[in-house]
């Protein structure tokens, strides 16, 4: 199949020319999986109540070895702002050791032992955005080594407080270098909220860089709310997103910041576009409740969908049509010559029909002529092929706030 050769040397260069500015520090080369502490407590807006402690961090890491998370590829355990304890005499960072007393190596220890990896937040300036725990500075280098010898696999670094006279570029550079030093593969995830546009330089710097500002689990929030420090709904990340697709690929991710699946703010289609966009952007999946109960979170679980956002290209997805009713079309090409593609409804309450036509797709194997401009259709939700559809696909009546997910394969070409 010759178009397919075409295809594939295209991409290929566009991944060498990305991985070439790729922080080169061996991790990160498909999007991180994983949990977070940050909003356990189910039904606490916005998120004020972490699991942090080391007996419930401990029952978290039992439950995703067991409950099939980790098989999924959930992978990482990363504790939130709520782990600081101070510094010693020798101004070395410490937990809080009424939250952790027997110490974050043996954490790590118990949390490797499962199959799993483990990681913390910090933060750029002297104090963390709640609760006044230490923040890195001025103590990147050090902060580096203790977490380098605790045997941590993650570091998140977040941006209140930040000291003045620096650029958040120059700051986040400081820390990887920092990291670099010590030897250790540590994922190093940015967040300044999007403020400095650090998709334009994150890649250079670290692993994943936060889009804009926290994700709260609604699905829209009014503009006025958008500041950094505040938060955002699903709807207005996604409009945020579009454009950003060609910053990010293996190595380094635009991150829109965690899902928070289980929340009845969301309704059930409203949750299964958050997911279904997460993936097709090649976003980091981190969730952010509890996943010891997945009762109410089935759809994290979509292997087909997680499928997408793992496929080994890393090429993110992204808007490639609007319609004057609203219906949006997004696509990612895949590694094995087919496109992911989701039809979106934004409308708060209209439904759609939603159309795509083969040669609106980027890449679109050109030498499929009229009349053999046919594709096999797979609904990625329904997990039912759709047939094969000459020219472009129908999304019938796409309800308000839903997707139709699904995967496109050039077919009898
Ligand atoms: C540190 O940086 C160098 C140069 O980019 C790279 O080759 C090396 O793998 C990095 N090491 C770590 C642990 O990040
Ligand atoms: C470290 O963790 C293990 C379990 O993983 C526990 O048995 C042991 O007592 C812990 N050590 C300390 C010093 O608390
Ligand atoms: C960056 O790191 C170096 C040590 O590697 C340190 O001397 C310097 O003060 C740091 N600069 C900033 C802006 O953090
Ligand atoms: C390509 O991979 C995607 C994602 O796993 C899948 O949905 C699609 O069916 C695959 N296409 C083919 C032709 O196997
Ligand atoms: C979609 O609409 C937005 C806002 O009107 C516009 O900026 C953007 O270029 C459009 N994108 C596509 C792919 O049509």
């Amino acid at each position: 199949m010759k178009w397919s050769g075409v295809f594939l040397a295209l991409v290929v260069l566009a991944q060498l020319r990305l991985e070439a500015a790729a922080l080169d520090n061996g991790v990160a080369r498909l999007p991180p999986m994983g949990w977070s502490t940050w909003c356990t407590e189910n039904d606490v807006l916005p998120c004020y109540d972490d699991f942090c402690n080391e007996q419930e961090i401990r029952s978290v890491a039992d439950a995703m070895a067991a409950n099939g998370l980790k098989d999924l590829g959930y992978n990482y355990i990363v504790l939130d702002d709520c782990w600081g304890g101070g510094r010693d005499a020798q101004n070395n960072i410490i937990p809080d050791a009424s939250r952790f007393p027997s110490g974050m190596k043996n954490l790590t220890d118990y949390i490797h032992a499962r199959g799993l990896l483990f990681g913390v937040y910090t933060d750029v300036g002297t104090t963390t955005c709640r609760g006044g725990r230490p923040g890195s500075w001025p103590f990147y280098e050090q902060d580096a080594r203790v977490f380098a010898s605790w045997g941590l696999d993650y570091v998140k670094m977040d941006w209140c407080h930040e000291p003045s006279g620096f650029t958040a570029q120059e700051l986040y550079t400081n820390m990887s270098q920092a990291l670099n030093k010590t030897g250790r593969p540590i994922f190093f995830s940015i967040c300044e909220w999007g403020r400095s546009d650090p998709w334009t330089w994150g890649m250079k710097v670290g692993n994943s860089w936060r889009v804009g500002p926290d994700h709260l689990p609604v699905w829209w929030t009014p503009p006025f709310q958008q500041d950094p420090g505040q938060g955002q709904g699903t709807a207005n990340i996604i409009e945020h997103m579009a454009g950003l697709s060609s910053y990010a690929g293996p190595g380094g991710w635009n991150d829109p910041d965690f899902l928070m699946p289980g929340y009845w703010w969301l309704s059930e289609n409203e949750q299964i576009s958050e997911f279904s966009f997460w993936c097709l952007w090649a976003s980091p999946l981190i969730v952010a409740t509890d996943v010891r109960v997945l009762s109410d979170k089935k759809h994290i679980l979509n292997k087909e969908a997680i499928a997408v956002n793992q496929d080994k290209l890393g090429i993110p997805g992204d808007r490639i049509a609007n319609y004057t009713d609203g219906g949006q079309v997004w696509a990612k090409p895949l590694s094995n010559g087919s496109w992911a593609v989701i039809l979106y409804n934004p409308n708060f309450f209209e439904s759609v029909d939603i159309p795509v036509s083969w040669d609106q797709i980027r890449g679109w194997p050109a030498m499929q002529q009229a009349g053999n401009k046919k594709a096999l259709v797979r609904d990625l939700w329904k997990h039912e092929n759709q047939g094969v559809w000459a020219v472009g696909f129908l999304g019938k009546r796409v309800e308000a706030h839903a997707v139709r997910f699904i995967t496109v394969t050039p077919y009898g070409a």
